[in-house]
């Protein structure tokens, strides 16, 4: 395995011994007590992991002198950690942790859509059967996450979250509702998003062309910009606003959640948000030994910065999870995936690997041949809830979890085969365990504060900020300039390519 170079503290981990993880239980016979951690609804196992007494106090060393707890605090308290935007990064205070009034006006926030939902469900718009919620990243990945996870037999409306420009994904929406039933919601922080208005607009037309009286009156707005949303035709009473200070990845827990609050009930919607607070009070408050976001935060420093590994992967051995790839995908990698530290200068080694993954046991017939015999070692994270999301046969589940707990027992063992070198397993792979108690609102809203936690631990070590996303910027420019100006001093490729497939014109 190649190490990147690295400095300093970094430098000091990556000479520490590395474990042996085929014999590690045999060295460290109690790692069960001191890399498993129960938390509320979670139990989180980090002992088939390189991590080591040595290493975690090694690590602890470095969060220290990069300021983590500084800098935890300051997240919390509202300050302005998001310092290349100057903007605080508030998505606790939704959840009812942070600044007092920050968390007072999420508070007054919630209440105006509860009195929304109320007035829907009592049919002050008219008879409701559908939701369209159109939105794109972050105003569209966490609602459909949180649907899809959570709606058992409850689900009170059909939702259809529609992302994509490509008109394919609304069409296919559009024709599985009755535009005289169908609620519009659109989400988008900055109200300008291409994607996001082109969809809501072809949405209107197509209530417009049904012949549905005042299309407008069924169109609610979810926004940090509401005077857009006015200008665009949405009715004030009708708009759902959230802070400015509530990054776009990090809104389920705003406004943007309405279609989850709207179709799976506000207790249900209240319940992730509790879950999601019990998960930030541990993660202030808790001692770094045993913080969860902390560790695992840890564990990814070593693979990606110690052992050079370029991606890690999560299974979700749960099909209501089965979102759950997709959502951490742009949270870690729009997050984490910088190449400068706060400063503006060049980090010294890989930030955020890539994160990738899907559902088990459907991936064991597809990718798990890589990560067990390929050639690059990919951490792998486990996430298995002991309770089953059906009432088929206990059969079904009992197999689930077994396959679970076998891929990460046949990673780290592994298995010689002296004869037949194709049949032969390296082991001494690396997995976590996340193993939750149900998939509950209450235990969801806590794993997913994890995940947010341990991507700001992450960037905190690493010294970065987790809550611009410029990158992004560059290919929208050039898309927009296209369309204004018209193809012009593009590389030869581009040119041929624009002018092959939009030439016509
Ligand atoms: O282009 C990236 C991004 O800005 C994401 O960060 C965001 O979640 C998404 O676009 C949607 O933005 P908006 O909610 O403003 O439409």
């Amino acid at each position: 395995m190649t190490s990147p170079a690295l400095h300093g503290p970094m430098a000091a981990i990556a000479a520490l011994p590395q474990a042996d993880l085929k014999t590690i239980f045999t060295t460290e016979p109690d790692r069960l007590s001191s890399l498993v951690l129960n938390q509320g609804p979670l139990r989180f196992d980090w002992s088939k992991t390189h991590l080591t007494g040595d290493l975690i106090d090694a690590f602890l060393t470095l969060a220290q002198e990069q300021g983590f707890a500084a800098q935890r605090d300051a997240l919390f308290a509202g300050e302005a950690v998001n310092n290349t935007e100057g903007r605080a990064a508030e998505h606790p205070a939704e959840r009812g942790e942070g600044k007092a009034d920050s968390v007072a006006r999420a508070k007054a926030l919630h209440a105006r859509m509860r009195a929304l939902i109320d007035a829907i469900e009592a049919g002050a718009l008219g008879e409701i059967r559908h939701i369209l919620h159109i939105g794109i990243g972050g105003s569209a990945l966490g609602p459909d996450l949180i649907i899809d996870a959570l709606d058992g037999d409850g689900i009170r409306y059909d939702v259809a979250i529609v992302s994509n420009v490509d008109g394919t994904a609304l069409e296919r929406a559009m024709d599985s509702f009755d535009p005289a039933y169908t609620l519009i919601a659109i989400a988008s922080k900055t109200f300008t998003t291409t994607e996001t208005m082109l969809n809501a607009a072809s949405a209107i037309n197509w209530m417009v062309e049904a012949g549905v009286e005042d299309p407008y009156g069924r169109v609610i707005a979810l926004t940090a910009s509401p005077d857009k949303a006015i200008e665009w035709g949405v009715d004030e009473t009708r708009i759902l606003p959230f802070s400015e200070s509530v990054g776009g990845r990090y809104s389920l827990w705003s406004s943007i959640g309405f279609p989850a609050a709207l179709s799976l009930g506000w207790d249900a919607f209240e319940s992730l948000l509790e879950g999601a607070a019990a998960m930030d009070r541990h993660f202030r408050l808790s001692d770094p030994r045993e913080n969860a976001p902390l560790i695992a935060a840890f564990a990814d420093q070593y693979y990606a910065r110690v052992m050079g590994c370029q991606t890690r992967a999560l299974f979700a051995y749960d099909e209501r999870l089965k979102l759950l790839p997709s959502y951490l995908q742009q949270l870690e990698m729009e997050s984490n995936g910088k190449s400068v530290t706060r400063d503006g200068q060049p980090v010294d080694g890989p930030t955020a690997p890539i994160t990738w993954g899907g559902v088990g046991t459907d991936a064991q017939h597809a990718v798990f041949q890589l990560l067990h015999q390929g050639t690059i070692i990919a951490p792998v994270e486990f996430i298995a809830s002991i309770e089953p999301g059906h009432t088929l046969d206990p059969a079904h589940h009992r197999a689930l979890l077994v396959n679970c707990f076998a891929q990460g027992a046949a990673l780290m063992r592994g298995k010689e085969n002296a004869d037949d070198p194709a049949r032969a397993y390296p082991g001494g792979r690396p997995s976590t365990t996340i193993l939750m108690e149900d998939v509950t609102p209450e235990a969801l809203g806590a794993l997913i504060a994890f995940y947010e936690h341990r991507t700001f631990a992450n960037a905190v070590l690493m010294g970065i900020n987790p809550f611009d996303q410029f990158g992004v910027e560059l290919g929208k420019e050039i898309a927009k300039s296209i369309e204004a100006d018209g193809p012009s001093g593009f590389d030869p490729s581009t040119m041929a390519l624009i002018d092959l497939a939009l030439g016509a014109e």
